[in-house]
């Protein structure tokens, strides 16, 4: 029960594959008490139908949020501050870049599918940090983290855009890292090696990724969304609470890796 006492919400649920998902069954089983966001009435569905497996989804507050509303962004944590008035972690799980600019070659990324993915992919951490700030400080500070890919320091190819857009991330990560410390909240990001989601799949190439993994990382292996659950339970517990501005790899040693290992 590491987490027993701690208030967190999670956000970039869309169904039981997803990496928030993952993370959101970790901080049940350690006894968090969890929100979720929600990017439409669509995914509500989907949300609803898993908290139905861990309790009853009306017993979670839930808000729709579609991070280019900022409407919406703000009454997330107007509502948090409204039931619960302090918070302890915010999962923040979200990206999106569109499938032709994921796929075109790279000289070829055009500027509106570049400010799409930059806008939901990496700004939207800084007004939820913005937001989330105060209620974390009201818990005496807290956690936020964030999800990245290691194609930020390697090329991987069909990442493209997306890459880019972790890249601000994670220096997103470390500013707001510095700025926040100060109030006691860490800013973390895990980045996680390829696993099978409703993002991923636009990645072309994504299954030949996850067999160079099993051929090639230190553990020979993939990971599962369980395995980086487990590791943000960590960031999210007191555990942690020396640690920020890191970059955590939950990637079975992959990003160690610059060229394919013998068998
Ligand atoms: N799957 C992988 O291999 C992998 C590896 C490393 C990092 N990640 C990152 O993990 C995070 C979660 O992705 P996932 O793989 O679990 O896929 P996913 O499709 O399950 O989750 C992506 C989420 O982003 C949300 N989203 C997209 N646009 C949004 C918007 N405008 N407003 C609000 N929400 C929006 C979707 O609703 C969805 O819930 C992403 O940041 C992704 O880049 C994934």
């Amino acid at each position: 029960m590491l987490l027993k006492g701690k208030q967190a919400l999670i956000m970039g649920v869309a169904n039981q594959r997803s990496i928030a998902w993952g993370i959101a069954s970790a901080f049940h089983r350690e006894g968090a008490t969890l929100a979720f966001t929600y990017q439409g009435e669509r995914l509500k569905e989907n949300l609803d139908a898993l908290l139905d497996t861990i309790g009853g989804h009306a017993t979670f507050p839930t808000f729709p949020c579609d991070v280019q509303n900022d409407e919406q962004v703000q009454a997330v944590f107007a509502g948090l501050q409204d039931r619960w008035g302090r918070l302890d972690a915010v999962a923040h799980c979200i990206a999106f870049a569109t499938r032709e600019d994921l796929a075109r070659p790279f000289p070829e990324i055009s500027r509106s599918g570049y400010a799409l993915a930059l806008d939901i992919s990496a700004y939207s951490l800084i007004p939820v940090a913005r937001h989330a700030a105060p209620l974390l400080a009201a818990a005496g500070g807290g956690s936020i983290f964030s999800m990245t890919y290691n194609a930020v320091n390697r090329v991987v190819p069909g990442y493209n855009v997306m890459a880019v857009a972790k890249a601000a991330l994670e220096t997103e990560v470390r500013y707001l890292a510095s700025e926040l410390g100060p109030r006691q909240i860490r800013v973390n990001a895990i980045s996680a090696g390829a696993i099978k989601t409703l993002a991923s799949s636009a990645v072309k190439g994504i299954s030949k990724l996850r067999d160079l993994t099993e051929q090639t990382a230190p553990l020979r292996r993939n990971v599962t969304q369980e395995e980086v659950g487990d590791v943000a339970v960590f960031l999210a517990s007191d555990l942690s609470r020396a640690v920020t501005g890191n970059t955590i790899f939950v990637d079975s040693g992959m990003h160690l890796m610059g060229i394919a290992q013998e068998q």
